[in-house]
């Protein structure tokens, strides 16, 4: 198990999240004792990662509830203010669509109780989702590490932050190199720093090195040569939203990743729970890209590096298409093309659990 710090806590009144936004300098914590407050540090980034924001959006109904008992004596208006304070958390932030998912998982042990359960049932449902994460994640190490079998002193890139901060366990992608690292295959990781809110050299570095495991922190404008020059094996990143076709939304720099691995012949790799793929949408055409404060690119650590009027366009996010994606680890294998084939029948797998 990794050793990096946990991102969220429920301490049975508030969710107490590290606020990522400080690390690596400063270890704060945030006491979210409303729904709001969670949904705040969504927005703000100080809980992210696709599963991590699921989890957190699950513990925020948990308070919704709360608070709409507080405010109102009749269930027909509780029911109300917990569905509507349920609509702002799904819209915290728009392209995980852990969050969604989470929330509308957390609507539906809503509605299979009654006024006298539902603050139990939602408790114990937020609680088995951190849980699920929890396992999933180890899951998602085995199967992804099973995919380098007999192979030795590994170098694998890696893009954005997907460990223990963005989820309830060892993570995603770093879930796979986690486990790797303890079967003593890998050489080293290398980790793009990920502009422009640097959650690569601010959070994944931080943890590769909390976790011991041998890596080097670059540029994201170095991963080509990177990938020419160092011998790398894999690329391995997480996901925020994966269509039907395997089209796959991750953070804003991976599509470039996956185009520059493909013509150094290197495979790429995507990481992912089930609570991340979308399979109401057909392709990646229909994934919302967040478009955030043109400020997190003029500004490095709260200083202008740019004029402070200059144009900016600024999305969180970018689609890789499925033709570029050797594989997508999940808890239950590795799924391959073709993927409307094989994310069909995992969904299959998925409802019939
Ligand atoms: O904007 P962020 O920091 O929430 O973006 C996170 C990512 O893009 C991660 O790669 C993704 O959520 C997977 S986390 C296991």
């Amino acid at each position: 198990m990794s050793d990096c710090l946990h991102s969220l806590l429920w301490d049975g009144n508030a969710l107490i999240i590290v606020d990522q936004t400080q690390l690596p300098e400063i270890l704060t914590y945030r006491r979210c004792t409303s729904s709001r407050m969670v949904a705040e540090a969504i927005r703000e980034l100080a809980v992210r990662g696709a599963p991590a924001i699921g989890v957190a959006a699950a513990y925020a109904c948990v308070l919704a509830l709360r608070e709409a008992r507080t405010e109102y004596q009749d269930w027909p208006q509780i029911r109300q203010a917990f569905h509507d304070s349920c609509q702002a958390i799904a819209e915290a932030r728009p392209t995980a669509v852990n969050l969604a998912w989470a929330v509308r998982q957390m609507q539906k042990a809503f509605a299979e109780s009654d006024s006298k359960t539902a603050a139990q049932k939602l408790l114990e449902r937020a609680q088995a989702i951190e849980k699920e994460d929890i396992d999933t994640c180890r899951r998602i190490g085995e199967n992804g590490a099973s995919l380098f079998e007999g192979k030795n002193s590994l170098r694998i890139l890696t893009h954005c932050n997907t460990g223990a901060l963005a989820t309830a366990g060892i993570g995603t992608a770093f879930g796979v190199l986690v486990t790797l690292a303890s079967r003593g295959q890998l050489d080293r990781v290398f980790a793009d720093e990920t502009r422009p809110l640097l959650q690569g050299s601010r959070l994944t570095a931080t943890e590769l090195m909390e976790d011991q495991i041998p890596c080097c922190l670059i540029t994201d404008s170095m991963a080509s040569a990177v990938m020419r020059d160092k011998r790398i094996d894999a690329v391995i990143v997480g996901a925020d939203r994966i269509a039907a076709n395997g089209d796959t939304a991750n953070k804003i720099g991976t599509y470039g990743l996956a185009v520059a691995a493909a013509y150094h012949h290197i495979p790429f790799y995507i990481a992912a729970p089930f609570s991340t793929f979308d399979f109401s949408i057909q392709s990646g055409k229909e994934i919302i890209i967040e478009e955030r404060n043109p400020d997190e690119i003029r500004q490095i650590g709260g200083h202008y590096t740019a004029p402070k009027d200059v144009p900016v366009y600024n999305p969180a996010f970018d689609v890789t298409p499925a033709s570029l994606i050797r594989g997508i680890i999940t808890e239950k294998g590795v799924l391959t093309p073709p993927y409307e084939e094989s994310i069909l029948k995992y969904e299959r797998s998925l409802t019939n659990e």
